[in-house]
């Protein structure tokens, strides 16, 4: 796999450092159903406001159901589906936007949601395999070809599989690839006290 750790200004977990949202992956090599299971698993166990566990997640494994899979993968946008098309597992996370039981409305659910699928990419890392999410598809596409109700909205697709060759990708897409990973500076989005008062050490 490329690894494009983190240039961080203090040290993080290693796990952290070295997620990255990668486009090179191994078409030919399947996804094991034990890994599968232990994404699912590590999204499980995120926190959520009042313990809801807002998000849905639907799960096409090229190596199953070719159709469906396929079905999935027509929803991505064409930007997405030049890379995406070697990855043998597709997700898409959705978020419950009302509370079950109270039936009121969830304005955390979509930030339970977003934690969710960061612990399934991080548990995809450290089991040596790359998850790139995507919110570049046609949301009422997916809603319509999967019978997604009404309350649920989808938020981001994800692909996922073992790390492929980076020489397999257009030389547009080669570059991104081998391109340094960047941030904003501390300054800009941490503050401390009010608004807008850069946090300093
Ligand atoms: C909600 C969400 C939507 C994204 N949508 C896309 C997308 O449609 N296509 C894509 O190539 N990358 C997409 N990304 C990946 C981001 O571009 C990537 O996370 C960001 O550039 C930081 O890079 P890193 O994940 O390697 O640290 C998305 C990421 C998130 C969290």
């Amino acid at each position: 796999m490329t690894e494009k750790p983190a240039k961080t200004s203090v040290p993080i977990h290693e796990l952290l450092a070295r997620r990255w949202s990668g486009r090179a992956f191994d078409g030919d090599r399947p996804v094991s159903r034990a890994d599968l299971m232990a994404l699912l698993e590590a999204a499980r166990w995120a926190p959520s406001c009042f313990g809801e566990e807002p998000w849905r997640y639907i799960l096409w494994d090229r190596n199953r159901s070719e159709f469906s899979w396929q079905k999935a993968f027509d929803c991505l946008n064409p930007g997405n589906q030049v890379w995406a098309m070697n990855a043998p597992i597709l997700l898409l996370a959705l978020a419950g936007d009302t509370f079950r039981e109270r039936g009121t409305a969830n304005r955390w659910a979509r930030y339970d949601t977003g934690a969710a699928s960061e612990n399934l990419c991080l548990q995809a890392t450290a089991l040596g395999l790359m998850a790139h999410q995507m919110g570049g598809f046609d949301a009422d596409e997916v809603r319509e070809s999967f019978s997604i109700p009404s309350d649920y909205e989808p938020m981001a697709m994800i692909a996922l599989g073992h790390p492929g060759r980076v020489d397999g990708l257009d030389s547009a897409l080669r570059e991104r690839e081998l391109a340094e990973r960047k941030r904003r500076p501390l300054s800009e989005i941490f503050f401390e006290d009010s608004w807008a008062t850069a946090m300093h050490r």
